[in-house]
């Protein structure tokens, strides 16, 4: 069957909290037998790493979870990504303001926060960037929550 559904998850790097949604989605998709109906990406609002691999401390502490993001390369969000994607998830509302600014003048698929699929309470997934090694842990704790709830939307949409 060909993919039937397309999630793009955007945070500001693409090298931290993105690709880790990436990796640990394609997981959860696998896992619920729909990687042949899924298709997943990620990218970021800013072009400071095109091309670089995750933050080593992001591809550490996913490792730990069973999750190879080693092989994903940041690239930059593009309007077009609204017209092509049926689901745009970004991590924090920084992230969500950036992308309706260009979802207001482009139209397509409007973007949600990502944390709204999951029952955690938590608005935003926090940026790990400059903190410590907990951040990615908690980082994990909350896309492994949220993504549970967004697969569920989609087997519901599916359906
Ligand atoms: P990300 O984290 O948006 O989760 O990829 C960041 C990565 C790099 C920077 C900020 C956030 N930076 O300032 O370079």
């Amino acid at each position: 069957m060909s993919e039937r559904v397309s999630v793009l998850f955007v945070c500001l790097g693409n090298i931290c909290r993105s690709p880790t949604a990436e990796g640990v989605f394609r997981k959860l998709v696998d896992q619920a037998g729909l990687q042949d109906q899924v298709h997943i990406d990620s990218c970021g609002t800013s072009n400071w790493h095109i091309g670089k691999g995750p933050d080593s401390r992001s591809q550490e502490a996913a490792g730990k979870r069973g999750v190879d993001i080693s092989a994903l390369q940041a690239r930059q969000f593009s309007e077009k990504d609204l017209d092509i994607f049926d689901y745009v998830i970004v991590m924090d509302r920084q992230n969500l303001a950036d992308v309706k600014d260009i979802w207001h003048q482009n139209g397509g698929t409007e973007p949600s926060l990502f944390l709204e699929y999951g029952r955690s309470g938590v608005a935003e997934v926090p940026d790990p960037y400059f903190g410590g090694e907990d951040g990615f842990e908690q980082v994990l704790d909350l896309i492994e929550e949220a993504g549970e709830g967004l697969i569920r939307t989609i087997q519901g949409r599916m359906a």
